[in-house]
């Protein structure tokens, strides 16, 4: 019997967009003989549809103007375990793969909707949501795992506006210019700045406030971006992918760079020494299990140019677009996009 398999896209997140190319891409790589999938949009404004149109109307966005929409519910009600519509009826789902980004997605909002449905579903439990969205509290538990980290000061941004002087002077002096500014829960580099002159920080952290009150200000390191994909649960297996390397062809990885720029290179392997490497897959799997993490996450770091690998930010939804590095790094491992969608949605169920 096929697994009945409820696929999640959209959501109220400033990575909407992300999502639905992500959750394309998932689609268009299962193997479909295996699974009975039920596609459920979330807008932008948080309103749920059972969506029934093909995967270019996820992709280009058009899917939220087709006719044939019926809103439905992932019901918190256990003896539901599915989605439930306006004239009562349910639909049992096996399991869901909720391919969302960003904040209310990712961040354990909707893993405690999926928690209290009592349906399993692949990725992290809520607490390593709300751990590793929060790239403040990330660092915590990187710092007591003794990972290397660049050097950071966390705030808010009211407290840094309301003396701007004084803040931006003991920024320059304790992490030195560049200065990467940026909120400490969103994603896709949404809010991010490279500050090169003290005079701009002001700016970057008002810019990182309209979608966080907590911002990060960090050292900029110069060197390569290196991202290493892994799999599994924390306190049983984990699989580290192979490492790769990102060249963005902007000034940093911005937005833009990430997904419209075809410009941006991505090296698989990742040009960096072979003890280099496996030292990020390394620490990719100790912060995998310092997080409990579950599923999936993908840990990015810098390879610095006087040759130090230093960790940055770990993301449990990682990209699942045609061009991301989560599943290129796992095929480029001898695991192919629709195998490792097999093995998240298996993981899922041992949940
Ligand atoms: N400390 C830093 N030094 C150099 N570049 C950085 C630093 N922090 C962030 N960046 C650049 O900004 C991009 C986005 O920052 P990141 O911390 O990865 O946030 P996001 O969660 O939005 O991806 C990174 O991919 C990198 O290009
Ligand atoms: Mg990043």
């Amino acid at each position: 019997m096929k697994v009945k398999l409820c696929i999640l896209f959209g959501g109220p997140s400033s990575e909407y967009e992300v999502s639905l190319r992500s959750a394309a891409s998932v689609l268009s790589h299962l193997h479909t003989e295996k699974y009975e999938v039920f596609t459920v949009g979330i807008s932008r404004k948080g309103e749920w549809f059972r969506f029934f149109g093909s995967y270019a109307q996820i992709e280009d966005g058009s899917w939220i103007e087709d006719p044939n929409n019926i809103p439905c519910v992932l019901s918190p009600d256990t003896s539901h375990h599915g989605l439930l519509f306006n004239d009562g009826h349910v639909e049992f789902i096996d399991v869901v793969f909720p391919v969302l980004h960003g904040e209310n997605c990712e961040d354990g909002a909707m893993q405690g909707l999926l928690t209290l449905s009592g349906i399993p579903f692949v990725g992290c439990s809520v607490a390593a949501s709300a751990n590793t969205m929060d790239k403040a509290i990330t660092k915590t538990f990187a710092e007591r795992a003794g990972i290397n980290q660049a050097k950071s000061i966390v705030c808010f941004a009211s407290d840094f506006l309301s003396d701007v002087q004084t803040q931006t002077a003991r920024a320059v002096e304790t992490l030195s210019l560049p200065i990467f500014v940026k909120p400490a829960r969103t994603g896709s580099s949404v809010g991010v700045s490279k500050v090169k002159r003290a005079e701009d920080l002001e700016k970057a952290v008002m810019l990182a406030r309209q979608y966080d009150e907590k911002i990060i200000l960090e050292s900029g390191i110069s060197g390569q971006e290196i991202e290493c994909a892994v799999l599994g649960d924390a306190h049983g297996e984990v699989i580290t992918s192979i490492v790769g390397e990102i060249c963005p062809a902007q000034e940093f990885y911005t937005y833009s760079a990430k997904y419209d720029d075809e410009n941006s290179l991505l090296y698989i392997p990742a040009r960096i020494p072979q003890s280099a490497a496996q030292e990020v897959r390394t620490a990719a799997e100790t912060i995998f299990r310092a997080m409990e993490c579950f599923g999936l996450s993908r840990c990015d770091f810098f390879f610095s140019s006087d040759g130090q690998v230093i960790f940055n930010e770990i993301n449990s939804i990682p990209g699942f677009t045609s061009i991301s590095m989560y599943p290129q790094l796992f095929d480029a491992s001898g695991l192919p996009y629709a195998d490792l969608i097999d093995r998240l949605i298996e993981l899922a169920g041992k949940r």
